[in-house]
């Protein structure tokens, strides 16, 4: 690899802090039509996990298709606060972790990032010892993480809690976790995650049964088969890893992201527009093309990594259930709960990954949806249009929703609470903006220039 100057910190050309993000607005002036391309960045979840995985490798990483994300600053810092340097270099992230200084990661950056919690496994595998604030609840539910835990534990680590802590330790000299096999009561993707890079360079065979099969997960056993790993069946239900004594330096590209495409297809259905996204694998889509089919739609496959939205008139309803993958994302679902209030009939949608995910349900009935939840169920009866109103963001990917409901709606809608939307779309209101959305950001003191 390139010899590259490594610096402490993360500079990543994010437009927004959260403070201001928390005080700025988004306006949409719905019901103007959209066309033209898309570019799809990285994939959040496989950046953020790929990240927490350079930690078991002593060389250098270079990490391409990285998108511009708080969350992907957030785990920068992370990685920074343990001691690892870091560069920014345009979409790709040179990563230097020779040395880990701390196996410590601070409370106030792990509170704000769930995804911060996977750093234990590779912490473990390489240095024996891990300590792991507890990331806490979530908005969309308790998130917790004992099939993590537990999986450690079966790979030899002592784990207790403590003050809020989660410390880890593998005993006896040499501190080195041990192969195992675990059976994950629920295929977690961060638990998967978790135990498969605490794997790589354990003594001996892990397998883990009931494995979460999302391509974030493949991504990340990619990642590290780059680096020397040994793994089988990553993709499968069934996850191999063969243990080696160390990972070596490579240089890898990241994955599209899935929720980023889905939700630029749904902004093509729900605005009854032509969208033309790329870069995408369509196999990673699978679900959510299906449901958009059902609807009326049409998804044409131009090139093997490119597709094509084309809407129908109408849009039938569709019932959806979310699932692991392969079934229909738990991500998706706001932002096909927000097409669903404009389609012709009833829907229904049942969440069943998390158990507090529909707080937009409140949010869309603002803008004149009709939507009744029945505990973990949304009976949606189209309307034939919303209008545009006031709206609060409560959480990343309900916050995608409410930007799909403006861009449909009747005259003006404005958002609020867009430290969420930041946090996981790489400049979506540009890319909007471009396929010819009226949207614009601004603070009460004046417009924030963002994404242009
Ligand atoms: C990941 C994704 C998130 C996505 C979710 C499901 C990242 C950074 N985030 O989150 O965007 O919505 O997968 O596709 O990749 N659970 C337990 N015990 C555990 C772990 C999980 O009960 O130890 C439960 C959770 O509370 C939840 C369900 O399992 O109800 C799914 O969680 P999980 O697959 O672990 O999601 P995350 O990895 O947190």
């Amino acid at each position: 690899m390139e010899d590259t100057a490594i610096v402490t910190s993360i500079d990543l050309p994010i437009s927004t802090t959260v403070a201001e993000a928390d005080g700025a607005i988004l306006e949409i002036t719905g019901g103007t039509p959209l066309s033209g391309q898309v570019t799809i960045s990285g994939a959040k979840n496989s950046a953020l996990v790929v990240m927490a995985g350079t930690l078991l490798c002593s060389q250098l990483c270079r990490i391409r298709n990285i998108p511009h994300l708080m969350d992907i600053e957030r785990m920068g810092e992370v990685l920074i606060a343990l001691g690892i340097k870091l560069k920014r270099e345009g979409d790709a992230l040179v990563v230097d972790a020779t040395t880990i200084a701390h196996t410590k990661a601070p409370y106030d950056v792990v509170s704000r990032l769930r995804a911060s919690f996977f750093v234990i496994g590779p912490l473990l595998a390489r240095m024996g010892v891990a300590r792991i604030p507890l990331p806490g609840g979530c908005a969309i539910g308790a998130r917790p993480v004992e099939l993590h835990v537990r999986g450690l534990q079966a790979m030899g680590a002592n784990v207790h809690i403590e003050h809020g802590t989660v410390h880890a330790y593998v005993p006896g000299s040499g501190g080195r976790l041990k192969g195992a096999k675990i059976y994950l009561d629920y295929p977690s993707v961060g638990a998967t995650e978790t135990l498969m890079m605490a794997a790589t360079l354990a003594d001996g065979e892990t397998i883990i049964e009931n494995a979460a099969q999302e391509p974030e997960v493949v991504d990340l056993a990619n990642f590290c088969r780059a680096m020397g790993a040994r793994i089988r069946g990553a993709g499968t239900n069934t996850i191999t890893i063969s243990g080696v004594p160390s990972l070596h330096s490579t240089d890898y590209g990241i994955i599209p992201d899935r929720i980023e495409a889905g939700t630029f297809l749904v902004a093509g259905a729900i605005t009854r527009s032509e969208i033309s996204i790329a870069p995408i694998i369509p196999e990673h889509l699978t679900a959510v093309i299906a449901k958009l089919q059902e609807i009326g739609g049409q998804v044409v496959v131009d090139s093997p990594n490119r597709v094509r939205y084309m809407p129908s008139h109408t849009i039938a309803p569709v019932d959806i259930q979310t699932g692991p993958f392969p079934g229909f994302p738990t991500d998706m679902q706001a932002q096909f709960m927000a097409l669903m209030a404009v389609c012709e009939g009833s829907s229904l949608i049942t969440e069943t990954v998390f158990e507090n995910r529909l707080r937009h349900v409140a949010e869309l009935n603002r803008m004149g949806a009709d939507i009744r939840l029945n505990g973990n169920c949304a009976i949606i009866k189209g309307v034939h249009q919303l209008s545009g109103a006031p709206v609060l963001a409560t959480d990343l990917r309900a916050s995608a929703a409410l930007v799909l409901a403006g861009l449909a709606a009747k005259g003006t809608t404005t958002i609020q609470g867009l430290h969420h939307l930041d946090r996981g779309y790489d400049d979506l209101e540009g890319k909007l903006r471009k396929l010819g959305a009226n949207l614009r950001r601004y603070h009460s003191d004046g417009p924030i220039a963002l994404g242009e």
